[in-house]
């Protein structure tokens, strides 16, 4: 029986692999269904930490967000979300147990700055060049054990590729780590139809 069990894991392992990698594959190319409407970061990144709480707390980790709402940017709000939730996945796993996990939105100049930083493990200076390719992990032997594959900064970055954004990290290895995305700032304003909409239609014809 185990063995039908660790079959079937390995099966779904490899079958998240293979999704993963699509979706990699589809942003590339510009062939993922991308939605484009206003995102309010500040909001989405005070919900996806919330959402996240639970798994810092039996880690003993403290996460907390620091970001205002009202901070819009025009995008996929599930992609963007992705992007939050494979950042403070990480954290959560290359950060042991009393360490302290940041998320924070704030508004530089005409960018939006996501940030999300760590207290955990860092990244050796040799491996930063390498963190966003595909299946790279920094240390083989450390992260064996808790699980992934190496697809998830990969999958970030060709999320932010596609939102016109950059991901960037500041880390050195023992100090933590800081994963910095920038944003184009929305420039309509929220509820503003960010695509013209047609004439014509019911609304237009029932105001007068
Ligand atoms: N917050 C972090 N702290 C330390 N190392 C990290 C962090 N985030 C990413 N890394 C390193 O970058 C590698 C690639 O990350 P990722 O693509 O998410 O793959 P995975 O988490 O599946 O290993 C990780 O294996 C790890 O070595
Ligand atoms: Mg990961």
């Amino acid at each position: 029986m185990d063995q039908i069990g660790s079959a079937l894991e390995e099966t779904e392992r490899l079958s998240r692999i293979v999704e993963n990698l699509l979706t990699i594959a589809r942003l590339d190319a510009g062939e993922a269904r991308m939605e484009k409407v206003h995102v309010d970061l500040g909001e989405l990144a005070a919900e996806t930490t919330e959402q996240m709480k639970l798994l810092a707390e039996e880690k003993s980790l403290s996460m907390r967000c620091y970001a205002r709402p009202g901070v819009y940017v025009e995008g996929d709000r599930s992609r963007l979300r992705q992007v939050m939730v494979n950042l403070l996945d990480n954290a959560l796993k290359y950060t042991p147990g009393g360490g302290e996990i940041e998320m924070r939105v704030r508004v530089d100049e005409h960018r939006a700055i996501l940030e999300v930083a760590d207290t955990g493990a860092g990244i050796p200076a040799e491996a930063l060049p390498h963190v966003f390719e595909r299946f790279y992990r920094a240390d083989k032997a450390r992260s064996r054990e808790s699980g992934g594959a190496g697809l998830g900064l990969a999958i970030a970055k060709a999320i932010c590729i596609a939102h016109d954004a950059e991901i960037k990290i500041a880390s050195s290895e023992g100090q933590g780590s800081r994963f910095i995305v920038e944003l184009p700032l929305s420039n309509a304003e929220p509820g503003e139809p960010l695509t013209p909409q047609p004439t014509g239609t019911a609304a237009s014809v029932k105001r007068d």
